[in-house]
């Protein structure tokens, strides 16, 4: 059992929880994540490891209420347990031989990319980042970021607070407007957004990784669950990820995957709402 030693809220159903979970963080690093289970006979979950305290053994996690199972961790209050916290799985992100790097986070994104910004200034990398939200509200972890970045950009759906458009939109500014170059793009957000950017950065020659983040089960490589198609060849996210190149993620076919469970998590809500 995994004791949650704090919990706060970042956003509207945002939340940020620090466990004890001291061998994950021994072994963590950025680009890393775990799968728990709220319950004995709970769902497995992924999710990003968003910091990690090898000292204090502790992981932080950052997740949005969007089903059954980010729900009930929601209800956890601190001092509770979670049942299950398995980790780190997945393989660490990569930045040798890097110098400039832009890095996107949209929406909750942005706590996956905290500990990858961090990681890369250690190592002397410049590193721009833009953040983007549906409004000011919805922005997470930009006074946490903003120390180990060379610039920050912010973006917002409804233009509360900074550019009034999307991270694709100051994306396009940066290289086409300003004429800045990057030896690469870590884009990390929803796929709709993660598609948009891979599509420009194609175009604009800037080498990309995408974190996904699709269905797991079991989180070895054995269920199926997680595939994702990369080029023509077909990757398990949990264990060849999860970060792939985005040029070649196929991404029509990850949001169809997205979609298949769709009734059964509406029915699970609203059992638990009964
Ligand atoms: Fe089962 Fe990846 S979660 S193969």
């Amino acid at each position: 059992m995994y004791k949650i030693l704090q919990k706060e809220k970042l956003a509207p159903s945002v939340y940020i929880m620090k466990v004890e979970a001291p061998l994950v963080a021994r072994k963590a690093q950025p680009g890393q994540f775990i799968i728990l289970r709220v319950y004995d006979m709970g769902e497995r979950i992924p999710l990003t490891i968003a910091d990690y305290d090898r000292d204090k053994g502790t992981i932080t996690i950052v997740f949005q209420e969007v089903g059954k199972t980010t729900k009930l961790l929601a209800a956890l209050e601190e001092g509770q347990y979670i049942q299950d916290f398995a980790g780190p799985l997945g393989k660490p992100s990569e930045f040798d031989g890097l110098k400039t790097v832009l890095a996107i986070g949209g929406g909750v994104g942005a706590a996956p990319l905290y500990p990858q910004v961090r990681r890369m200034h250690e190592m002397g990398i410049d590193v721009d980042v833009i953040l983007g939200a549906k409004s000011k509200d919805y922005l997470i972890l930009t006074e946490e970021i903003k120390p180990f970045c060379r610039n920050m950009y912010i973006a917002t759906d409804d233009g509360s607070v900074g550019y009034h458009g999307f991270v694709s939109d100051v994306l396009k500014k940066l290289v086409e407007e300003d004429g800045q170059t990057y030896d690469r793009v870590i884009a990390i957000g929803p796929l709709i957004m993660m598609k948009v950017v891979s599509g420009m950065t194609k175009q604009y020659n800037i080498p990309t990784i995408v974190s996904m983040n699709p269905i797991m089960m079991d989180g070895t490589g054995m269920c199926g669950a997680c595939r994702v198609k990369v080029g023509d060849e077909v990757k398990h996210a949990c264990v060849d990820g999860p970060d792939f190149d985005g040029h070649l993620v196929d991404f029509d076919e990850a949001m169809r995957r997205q979609a298949f469970y769709r009734d059964e998590e509406g029915l699970a809500l609203h059992t638990l709402e009964e």
